[in-house]
């Protein structure tokens, strides 16, 4: 298993709409893989495949809390069936804004159709911190960031912050 560079906001390609994929097929097992041991690797509870590059409607999470099992799930074309009139506001981070939170207000329960690892259709009814989590993520697909739905002044200073980061990183190193 690779594990994959990951895109760093801000970036365009956070802003892409991704495309379904046709089947998963062994293509898309190895880039669910690699996306999860990416994952893993930073840590982080969630993935989608515009952050590692890939225009694709794939995204892998685990919400399994620390000394659980790992709960992997390895997801292809998510779509939402049914969605709470109940919200919930919560603290939220993403691998593309490394040290960067802010509150988001979501639906708190979420019913979503995808196509599993064996490239079958499954439900899962999301609560809690998966519902949050899966929503990001579906979220990223479409070319929605968290700082989106968050206030234009709060959002500003989160992307200037990561600009300026980056802009620190490739700077010549002084002699
Ligand atoms: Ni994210």
């Amino acid at each position: 298993m690779a594990i994959l560079p990951i895109i760093i906001a801000p970036d365009p390609r956070l802003k892409v709409k991704a495309r379904p994929v046709s089947e998963v097929n062994a293509g898309i097992r190895r880039l669910m893989d690699d996306m999860l041991a990416t994952m893993y690797g930073v840590p982080g509870i969630g993935l989608a495949a515009p952050q590692v590059d890939q225009r694709l409607r794939v995204l892998v999470l685990d919400v399994a809390l620390k000394g659980e099992p790992p709960q992997p799930l390895k997801i292809a074309n998510p779509e939402i069936v049914w969605r709470s009139e109940e919200t919930v506001e919560c603290e939220e981070g993403c691998l593309s804004f490394p040290e960067q939170f802010a509150m988001v207000t979501r639906p708190t329960e979420a019913k979503v159709r995808y196509l599993d690892y064996d490239n079958a259709w499954r439900e899962v009814h999301a609560k809690g911190l998966l519902a949050v989590c899966l929503q990001h993520e579906m979220d990223h697909l479409e070319g929605i960031v968290f700082v989106d739905r968050i206030s234009t002044l709060r959002r500003s200073i989160i992307l200037r912050r990561l600009a300026k980061a980056k802009k620190a990183k490739s700077a010549p190193v002084p002699a």
